[in-house]
C-alpha cells in the first residue's frame, strides 16, 4: 500500500482484521520498522483523536513525527491555480507541498470539504495534489468526501463488539447547528458495503447522500422503523449532498435525536459516534453514558486503525 485513501483500499477484510488484531496486542513489535523516518502530519483542520491517534501510532512504530496546523503558524496558502497573489497568502500549495516533501517519508493530511466547490470537493482536489506534487506516500486523516481511519476504526470496532454473523447496523443522521462535511457517513458506508451486515441509513428527506457511498444501503426515512431490532446504531450529522443545497443545514429537528426510547426499538443495541459529539442534539447524555455506548473503545481504536496503515506503507517504502 503506498497511498491510502478509503477504506476500499484494505482488500480481504479477514486480512485486515487480522492485522489490526496483531497491532492491538503488539503495538511495540514493529519499533524497528519506523526508526529515522519521519512521519508530516498535516492539518488545514481542527483534531483531537486524529492528531493524538495517528501520533501515537507513528511513535509505536519507532518513527519521528512532525505536526503542522496549517492555519497556525504556517504561511497563508493560496490553493488556487492562475490566482494573482497581491493578497493575504504569500506561499501557493503547490511550491509548499512539494518543499514538505523533502523533510518527511510519509503525509498524513487532514482537509475537510470547504462546501465551496461541490466538484472541488467531490474529486479530492487538495489531497490529490499532495498525492501528485509530495513524491511521498500520503493518507487521509480525514479528507473531503472520505475519513478512513476513523471508518477502519469503526469496523474493527463492530467486529469486536458484534455477537451476530450478519449484525443490522444503521446510521442515522442526527440534528446539528452547523454544516459538517459528509466524509464520515460516506465513508462509514462505504466499510458497511464491504462488510457482511444489514446496513440501512436512516435520516429526513433532503438530507440523501451520494449513492456511489450508500451502495446497497436500504434507505429508510422512518427512524423508529430503522431502529427495530438494530445490533448497532452509528449516530452523525451530515449537511445535505443533492444539488442547489450541497453544504446546507437544511434543519435541526430535535426529534432526530437518539434517545433512550428509540434505542429500546433495538436489540440492545451499540450506540457509535466517530466523537466529537454535541450532547442532548445528536446523543442524549443517558444513551452515550450508558453500558451500550462504545465511543470510547471505538476513539481507543483509533490508534490500531492508524498503526496498521502506517505500518503497511512503511513497508511499502
Ligand atoms: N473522529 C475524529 O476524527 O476526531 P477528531 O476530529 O478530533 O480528529
Amino acid at each position: 500500500m503506498r497511498h491510502f485513501t478509503s477504506v476500499k483500499q484494505l482488500g480481504d477484510l479477514k486480512e485486515a482484521f487480522a492485522k489490526a488484531e496483531y497491532v492491538k496486542e503488539n503495538p511495540f513489535a514493529d519499533q524497528e520498522l519506523g526508526r529515522n523516518k519521519t512521519l508530516l502530519m498535516l492539518f488545514f483542520n481542527s483534531s483531537l483523536r486524529t492528531r493524538l491517534s495517528t501520533q501515537k501510532a507513528a511513535m509505536n512504530l519507532g518513527m519521528n513525527v512532525i505536526v503542522l496546523d496549517v492555519n497556525q503558524g504556517a504561511w497563508k496558502l493560496e490553493t488556487e491555480r492562475g490566482v494573482i497573489m497581491d493578497g493575504d497568502k504569500p506561499e501557493h500549495l503547490l511550491e509548499a507541498i512539494p518543499v514538505m516533501g523533502c523533510y518527511c517519508d510519509i503525509i498524513g493530511v487532514r482537509s475537510f470539504a470547504r462546501f465551496e466547490n461541490k466538484d472541488d470537493d467531490y474529486n479530492e482536489k487538495i489531497l490529490n495534489e499532495f498525492i501528485q506534487y509530495s513524491g511521498r506516500p500520503v493518507f487521509s486523516m480525514e479528507a473531503a468526501t472520505r475519513h478512513p481511519l476513523q471508518t477502519f476504526a469503526d469496523m474493527i470496532t463492530i467486529e469486536e463488539y458484534r455477537k451476530k454473523d450478519r449484525p443490522k447496523i444503521v446510521m442515522t443522521w442526527a440534528p446539528h447547528p452547523k454544516a459538517l462535511p459528509q466524509a464520515v457517513p460516506n465513508s462509514f458506508a462505504e466499510g458497511m458495503n464491504l462488510m457482511d451486515c444489514e446496513f440501512v441509513i436512516t435520516h429526513p428527506h433532503g438530507y440523501e447522500l451520494d449513492p456511489a457511498f450508500t451502495g446497497n444501503a436500504r434507505i429508510e426515512y422512518d427512524q423508529d422503523k430503522a431502529f427495530e431490532g438494530a445490533d448497532f446504531i452509528y449516530a452523525k450529522n451530515w449537511a445535505a449532498y443533492s444539488g442547489e443545497n450541497y453544504g446546507k443545514v437544511l434543519n435541526m429537528d430535535r426529534s432526530w435525536t437518539v434517545d433512550s426510547r428509540k434505542m429500546a426499538l433495538t436489540d440492545n443495541a451499540y450506540f457509535m459516534h466517530c466523537l466529537p459529539v454535541r450532547r442532548n442534539m445528536i446523543v442524549t447524555d443517558e444513551v452515550i453514558e450508558s453500558p451500550q455506548s462504545i465511543v470510547i473503545p471505538e476513539a481507543a481504536n483509533r490508534v490500531v486503525s492508524a498503526q496498521t496503515i502506517i505500518k503497511e506503507i512503511l513497508l511499502s517504502l
